[in-house]
């Protein structure tokens, strides 16, 4: 997760909200695919219900009126009546409405491998219907299965040979096995078959709205908290960070940035401490400033050569005498070595080297006999006063210089 704490607070609120966002547009789609699902198999369910129950009632009422007509007219046969009605309140639908039995009479009522085994379960468990989504030749179709029970009146038609109408006798031979059927027996089954593309279609349309809905409405609220984001916390740390760069390349304490109205949150005391920073801070240096003005005017009115050089011998202050000593203008005085200057240069270096190692030594705080080297070669025998101040942790020597004879 190292490059995820690398990223800017912007980028990372995008991944993290985007992640958010994706999963709660997968839970809800799902939670709206199981709920329409759901309702469209409900739906499916009652369809095909009230189909099945009209052909049951159709061919129930038929079984009960219906005497000799059928001698003539073989359309009023009850179940030919309930299959007809069924075929014309279906036409113009992809519905398809059968009454299907184990021991058919007509081929076109032989039940299908799924009918077949749900007859069989009617008989064997004593349910009422049944049904389910089946995938037939790659197209998805709900199949529903009313149970249809022997009543005393299909008795006459599918009881024993012997009474049967004529019509029934000559058509099929006795011993067929559409007869002998007891009362309450399992006879046949309305089965009911809707294919669910055009459901999906509606399920699917109706997904794809919510789902824009949904994604919109989140679009929104996470550009709305970005923008919140950026002005409440990101644009202040912005303006914070660029003030502490900008201070450490100017070294100017006087930067200040100014608190938005209001603003008294965490940001906005951010904003103050770093201000009460640059306060303080400009404070301190003008105060060294002061102190060290007051050191140069100091010894800038002493009668000897006064030098301060770092460890490393680098010269940087000088006063007004040293100028005249050594015979160089204070500016190119400064950064140049004081070793140079001083025959027993390489002897000082050393003794130096020596207090910034052990803290003893180096002459620091005796005065010692030297001989001094101006620019144009004269040589003069000086006495060296040699002290050490200590400013961050550097060790800062100032040697008082005076000429033999002063
Ligand atoms: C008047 C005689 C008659 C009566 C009463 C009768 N049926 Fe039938 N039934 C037939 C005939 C004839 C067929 C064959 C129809 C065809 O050729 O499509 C048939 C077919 C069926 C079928 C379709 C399976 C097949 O054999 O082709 C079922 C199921 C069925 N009857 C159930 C019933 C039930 C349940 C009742 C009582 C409520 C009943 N029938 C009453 C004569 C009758």
């Amino acid at each position: 997760m190292r490059w995820f704490s690398n990223l800017k607070i912007q980028t990372k609120y995008n991944i993290i909200v985007s992640f958010i966002l994706m999963a709660l547009l997968g839970i809800n789609a799902l939670s709206d695919y199981v709920r329409q699902q759901s309702l469209v198999t409900r739906s499916a369910v009652d369809n095909a219900r009230s189909l099945a129950k009209q052909i049951v009632e159709t061919r129930d009422y038929m079984s009960s009126v219906v005497r000799g007509e059928p001698e003539h007219n073989y359309s009023l046969v009850p179940q030919v009546v309930a299959t007809q009605v069924a075929k014309r309140i279906t036409t113009g639908s992809n519905y398809y409405v059968r009454q299907v039995s184990l021991r058919y009479r007509n081929p076109d009522n032989r039940p299908d491998p799924y009918e077949s085994t749900m007859l069989r379960r009617f008989a064997g468990e004593g349910i009422r219907e049944t049904y389910e989504i089946q995938k037939i030749e790659g197209i998805k179709y709900f199949r529903y299965l009313l149970v249809m029970h022997a009543e005393e009146s299909c008795l006459e038609c599918h009881g024993r040979y012997e009474k049967a109408p004529r019509f029934v006798q000559e058509r099929f031979p006795p011993g067929h096995y559409s007869y002998n059927y007891k009362l309450g027996e399992v006879i046949g089954a309305v089965s009911v078959r809707i294919p669910l593309a055009d459901l999906y279609k509606k399920i699917g349309l109706n997904l794809k709205r919510d789902l824009a809905v949904v994604s919109g409405v989140f679009l929104l609220l996470i550009l709305l908290m970005g923008a919140l984001i950026r002005r409440a916390i990101i644009d202040p740390v912005k303006t914070v960070s660029s003030a502490i760069s900008s201070v450490t390349v100017t070294g100017n304490f006087k930067e200040r940035i100014s608190v938005a109205r209001g603003s008294s949150d965490e940001i906005g005391e951010l904003v103050t401490a770093f201000n009460q920073l640059m306060e303080e801070m400009d404070r301190k240096t003008k105060q060294s400033h002061e102190a060290e003005e007051r050191y140069r005017k100091l010894i800038e009115i002493a009668r000897s050569a006064v030098v301060s050089f770092m460890e490393d011998g680098k010269i940087i202050i000088a006063n007004k005498r040293a100028e005249q000593l050594l015979g160089v203008a204070r500016q190119d005085m400064l950064g140049v070595s004081i070793f140079d200057f001083i025959e027993e240069g390489n002897q000082l270096r050393e003794g130096i080297g020596e207090f910034i190692r052990t803290g003893k030594g180096g002459g620091i705080g005796e005065t010692q006999p030297l001989r001094v080297r101006s620019v144009t070669g004269k040589i003069m025998p000086i006495e060296m006063a040699l002290s050490v101040s200590w400013s961050e942790d550097k060790a800062i020597f100032t040697a008082i210089l005076r000429e033999q004879g002063d």
